[in-house]
């Protein structure tokens, strides 16, 4: 099984791409609802659920680890490969490689929770990838995601990047709310783009698992900005990924099962879980 884990029932944006991507791939998906929200947490506390949400998914058998949260990607993930002896992948790489493919002035903004835009891992990452793409990568170079190797080369010439973060922590409550196009929301969300378009971003990273469903509500907002979507990205590059390794393919059962398991079962978890998978679903909660 595919192993999903989020803060809470966001992550299911991410299962739903990855559901899309690779339908008939058994998910198997926690949500730690009782201790939501992770993203105004400290990085120790993160990193504690992050590995207790991990291995109870290893003990319903997942093989794989996607960290559908981006808080708990952001200053996770190093210390879930150390601990864990299966692959763990986060959302916050594929995210970065889309958004310099898209970006054109070099100018990404990303806006997330507190922790996330804290953690810095963003400018990091396109750092490190700007240090380690070597020049000449063709569609066959191992260091660059899978993803990012359908296809064609890598731009060579790109201008000096650069990532600004802005923290929009006020979101998450909205979209769980349902208040997608109240004025309260549309309002939130000028302001929180507003010294990002300052910055003349041209290219935006939705770097939270809520955002993905305010997505037309900030494309009015910035409509000549392009948004990344890591719940899209990382279901791409998760997809490459499988398919690069024969072993851990075989591995994977493939019965198009989707188990979900929060710590909290509320009326609300039900709701949001129907409403964003688009179908009735099974939410089970699970005792610590
Ligand atoms: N899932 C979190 C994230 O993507 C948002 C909610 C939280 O703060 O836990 O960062």
């Amino acid at each position: 099984m595919i192993g999903v884990f989020d803060s809470g029932i966001g992550g299911l944006t991410v299962v739903k791409e990855i559901r899309n991507m690779l339908p008939e791939y058994d998910v198997v998906y926690f949500g730690d609802t009782a201790r939501v929200p992770y993203g105004n947490k400290s990085p120790e506390l993160i990193k504690k659920y992050a590995l207790e949400d991990a291995r109870f998914l290893l003990d319903k058998g997942a093989k794989l680890i996607v960290i559908a949260c981006n808080s708990a990607s952001a200053v996770a993930r190093e210390y879930l490969r150390e601990q864990l002896d299966v692959p763990v992948l986060g959302v916050i790489g594929p995210a970065v490689h889309a958004a310099k493919a898209a970006t054109i002035n070099g100018r990404i903004g990303v806006i997330g929770t507190r922790a996330t835009v804290n953690s810095g891992i963003y400018q990091l990452v396109l750092k490190n990838l700007e240090q380690t793409v070597p020049q000449s990568t063709g569609s066959s170079d191992r260091s660059v995601p899978a993803f990012m190797r359908k296809g064609k080369r890598i731009q060579t010439s790109t201008p000096v990047m650069s990532i600004v973060a802005q923290a929009a922590p006020l979101l998450v409550p909205l979209v769980e709310e349902g208040y997608i196009h109240k004025p309260e929301t549309k309002q939130l969300v000028r302001r929180y783009l507003q010294p990002l378009k300052q910055q003349q971003i041209d290219t935006l990273i939705l770097g939270c698992t809520h955002y993905p469903i305010l997505k037309e509500v900030i494309r009015a907002k910035a409509p000549k900005i392009k948004l990344i979507d890591p719940a899209q990205t990382l279901a791409a590059e998760l997809e490459l990924f499988i398919k690069d390794r024969r072993e851990l393919d075989r591995s994977l059962s493939k019965r198009h099962e989707l188990r979900l398991y929060v710590s909290d079962l509320t009326l609300q978890v039900n709701e949001i879980a129907n409403l964003w998978l688009g179908k009735h679903v099974n939410v089970e909660e699970v005792q610590w």
